[in-house]
């Protein structure tokens, strides 16, 4: 089988990530017979100085009949005072929106080269591998109405609205309870259920899920804020974590520093299964954005790009082995004392987005023999 792979590299460092991105897929199609037929389009603020539009109605259409999209990073400051409908973000939401990609997966892994990276005592992260499970296409993010109106009075009036259905919170309750089958058995589902009627809605759900289809695993209800706390407390009492677009936005990014830097972490969006092809609508991007500041400089760890792609073999290209052998590579790198800027360490070896690249490769080479 070819894989149809199309790549939005987007903006700030996201062209030099994807650029190491395309060295890996080129090794994997030399290596390990791997076909695939490569697409590139515009999406972010590039489509937008190009187009006019934050991702086109062609870009859609080939990300729709892709087997997995490939996402750098969209955003930067000469975008922030653009229009809503205008801003570089909008294609990311459209891309979650249209090819209804629910389930946000977001392991927060701690690899161990980078316990000391990280803030928090390395007894508190070694070791520690978390999944994060985040709802992706409903809450505040896309709830109507929405929008700012102005009053009789001259001031103004700001809302957004927080919505879940029953079908919404339990097709993401099963991603999880699926995920948890295959590592701990654990899911804190997280939630406002003290405030919220929809932290209500989620919380009974989840449990209807758990009691009816995953009895075998355990289901641990937790408030958003105090799921925050325990993530800095004691972060490895954790193994999936449930929750909504915005709780899971939010806590992603703290879990994801746990580990000693954003620029490692990948991700997974994934739709429902077909019920004919038994595939899911993917897309696979860093965790990390644009980071503008170090934009063209060639100093982005391309490692969460990288890690992508990984993903992308386990869970659209049934290649585990595949997957595996990239993890491994970048372990490895690691374990030689290899760093970016952002995970530098004091008798570390400082290199450039190209550089990790080489080494990962070279890791790759050396794996292959
Ligand atoms: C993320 C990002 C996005 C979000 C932005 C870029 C729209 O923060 O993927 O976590 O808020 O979902
Ligand atoms: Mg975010």
């Amino acid at each position: 089988m070819t894989a149809k792979l199309l790549l939005l590299p987007g903006d700030g460092i996201g062209p030099e990530v994807s650029a190491q991105v395309r060295r890996v897929l080129d090794w994997l199609a030399k290596n390990r017979n791997f076909a695939f037929d490569l697409d590139e389009d515009l999406v972010g603020g590039i489509s937008l100085e190009k187009t006019g539009l934050p991702i086109t109605d062609k870009a859609m259409e080939k990300a729709m009949a892709a087997d997995a999209v490939l996402f750098g990073a969209v955003g930067g400051p000469q975008w922030d005072k653009n229009a809503f409908d205008k801003k570089p973000e909008r294609g990311l939401l459209r891309l979650r929106k249209d090819m209804e990609l629910f389930a946000n997966l977001r392991p927060a892994l701690c690899f161990p080269a980078l316990t000391d990276a990280s803030s928090l005592k390395p007894e508190l992260v070694s070791g520690l591998d978390i999944m994060i499970v985040r709802e992706l296409t409903g809450g505040v993010y896309f709830g109507e109405p929405r929008g700012i109106e102005k009053l009789a009075d001259g001031s103004r009036k700001a809302v957004d609205t927080q919505l879940y259905t029953t079908e919404e919170v339990r097709r993401i309750a099963r991603v999880a309870f699926d995920l948890a089958r295959k590592r701990g058995g654990v899911v804190h589902s997280a939630e406002k259920s003290n405030v919220m009627h929809t932290g209500v809605l989620w919380r009974e759900e989840v449990t209807h899920v758990h009691e009816t289809e995953y009895e075998d695993l355990k289901l641990i209800h937790i408030l958003a804020d105090n799921a925050a706390m325990q993530l800095v407390r004691n972060p490895k009492q954790f193994d999936v974590l449930v929750t909504d677009n915005l709780f899971g936005d939010i806590l992603s990014d703290e879990a994801s520093m746990l580990t000693g830097s954003l620029g490692m972490l990948p991700s997974a969006s994934l739709g429902a299964k077909d019920a004919k092809t038994g595939k899911s609508k993917a897309l696979y991007e860093p965790i990390h954005g644009s980071a503008p500041d170090i934009a063209g400089q060639n100093k982005a760890n391309p490692i969460a790009a990288i890690l992508s792609l990984a993903m992308c073999l386990r869970y659209s290209l049934d290649d585990e082995a595949g997957a595996k052998l990239l993890e491994d590579a970048v372990s490895s790198v690691l374990n030689a004392g290899l760093r970016t800027g952002d995970i530098m360490q004091a008798g570390k070896t400082a290199v450039s987005t190209t550089g990790m690249g080489d080494a990962i490769l070279k890791a790759l080479d050396s794996a292959a023999r």
